[in-house]
C-alpha cells in the first residue's frame, strides 16, 4: 500500500493491530503510535457521540426515566459519583473532554458500583447543541470551571452569553444551573453575561464541601472560601437542536492518486488534508482530513473507490463522524481537486 504525505513522500504501513482492548499502528521508519491500553469492561458508562442516535434517548441509556442532572467538566468524577450514590433515582450525565480524567471517573464508577452515571468525552457545547432536546434537563452543575484569569484569555471562558442561552434552552422549566468558582472575577463576568430575563440568579460565599481535585488544590493553597452562582430558569430561550445533515456522495469519471494534490480550505469550516493512501489492489484511495467547525473538530476519512466505469467519493466505511456542513465540504473539495489533478 502506498501512503502520500503532504510532501508526497511515500511511507509504508507495516502493521496495524487491534484486539478490542489495546493495539498499535506503525508507519514509516520510527513513527510508532502506541494506543494506550485500556480495560474494556470499564467502558460501559461511556456514551459515544458517534455511535448513538443524536439526540441521545436518555431513558434508553439509563433503562428508565428519571430527573436528569448534568455535570459540566466532571474532572475525576468525585462529585458526580458521590451524588449518584446519594440519589440513586436520579440520572447523572458527566461531560468531560479530558480523556485521562474520564478514565479515572470510569474506574471510580466501577469501584463504587454506580449504575446511574453516564459519561461523555466531548466538548460540553457540542453535547448541549446535539445530544439533549430542549427543555429536558433538570439541573446543571459546574464546579471550578477553568477561570482563564488573564485578560487575553477571557475569550476561552466557557460560560459566556451564548453558552448560557444554550443551557437555558435545554433546561426544563424552573431548572437550575449552579456554578461554583474559586475566582470571584469569573463569577462577576458570568453575571454580566446572563441573558436578560432568562434566569433569576443569586450568589453566595460557600466553604469547601465537594472534595474534588480542584477544590482540594485551592484549599491546599490556603483558599477556604468559594463562590456559588445559582441561576434558575425564568423564561425559555429557544435554540433548536443542531441536527445532522444528509451527506451527498459524488461520482467522478477519472481519478489519479499519484498526481492528487489536496489544498486546505479555511472558511466557515477549516478543512485540513493530511496523508492519503492508495491501495492499487482494491483501486481505492483513503484521504485523511481534519474538519474544524465551531466547537467541533473531526478527523474524517474519505474513500475514493473505483466502480465499473467511475469513481465514488464518500465517507470511508467504519469512520465515525457527525455529518455536518464541514464534512460535506471536505467531500466536495476532494471532488473539485480530483478533477484538476
Ligand atoms: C478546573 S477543572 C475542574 C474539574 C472538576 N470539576 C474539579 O472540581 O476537580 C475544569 C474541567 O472542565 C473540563 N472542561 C473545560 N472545558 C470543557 C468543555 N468545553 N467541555 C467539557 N469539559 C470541559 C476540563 O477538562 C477540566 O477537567
Amino acid at each position: 500500500m502506498e501512503v502520500f504525505r503532504r510532501s508526497q513522500e511515500p511511507i509504508t504501513i507495516s502493521g496495524i493491530d487491534f484486539d478490542g482492548t489495546s493495539g498499535w499502528i506503525q508507519g514509516g521508519v520510527s513513527n510508532k503510535i502506541v494506543v494506550k491500553k485500556f480495560n474494556a469492561s470499564l467502558l460501559s458508562p461511556l456514551v459515544s457521540i458517534y455511535e448513538n442516535e443524536r439526540p441521545v434517548d436518555w431513558s434508553k441509556q439509563f433503562g428508565r426515566k428519571g430527573p436528569m442532572i448534568v455535570e459540566i467538566g466532571s474532572g475525576l468524577g468525585e462529585f458526580i459519583v458521590h451524588r449518584a450514590e446519594q440519589f440513586p433515582k436520579q440520572n447523572f450525565v458527566g461531560i468531560e473532554y479530558d480523556w485521562p480524567r474520564v478514565y479515572k471517573t470510569l474506574r471510580r464508577i466501577s469501584r463504587f458500583n454506580i449504575k446511574n452515571v453516564r459519561l461523555l468525552n466531548v466538548d460540553a457545547r457540542v453535547v448541549f447543541e446535539r445530544l439533549f432536546l430542549p427543555v429536558t434537563i433538570d439541573s446543571v452543575v459546574a464546579l471550578f470551571p477553568c477561570p482563564w484569569p488573564k485578560r487575553s484569555h477571557i475569550k476561552h471562558r466557557l460560560f459566556n452569553r451564548e453558552f448560557l442561552q444554550l443551557i437555558n434552552s435545554r433546561l426544563a422549566d424552573h431548572g437550575e444551573l449552579k456554578i461554583v468558582t474559586d475566582f470571584y472575577p469569573y463569577l462577576e463576568w458570568i453575571s454580566d453575561e446572563i441573558p436578560a430575563q432568562a434566569f433569576r440568579y443569586s450568589e453566595r460565599k460557600i466553604p469547601p464541601q465537594f472534595d474534588t481535585k480542584f477544590e482540594r488544590r485551592w484549599q491546599g493553597q490556603g483558599q477556604n472560601e468559594f463562590w456559588e452562582l445559582l441561576l434558575t430558569k425564568q423564561s425559555s430561550v429557544a435554540i433548536p437542536l443542531k441536527e445532522d445533515i444528509i451527506l451527498k456522495e459524488f461520482s467522478i469519471s477519472h481519478f489519479n492518486a499519484q498526481s492528487l494534490t489536496l489544498v486546505d480550505e479555511k472558511k466557515d469550516a477549516v478543512i485540513l488534508f493530511k496523508e492519503h493512501f492508495f491501495d492499487s489492489r482494491k483501486s481505492r484511495a483513503m484521504i485523511h482530513a481534519i474538519v474544524v467547525e465551531k466547537n467541533l473538530t473531526q478527523h474524517f476519512w474519505i474513500a475514493v473507490v473505483k466502480q465499473s466505469d467511475h469513481w465514488m467519493i464518500r465517507p470511508l466505511e467504519g469512520c465515525l463522524f457527525i455529518p455536518t456542513p464541514g464534512i460535506q465540504r471536505a467531500l466536495e473539495l476532494v471532488r473539485e481537486q480530483s478533477s484538476i489533478s
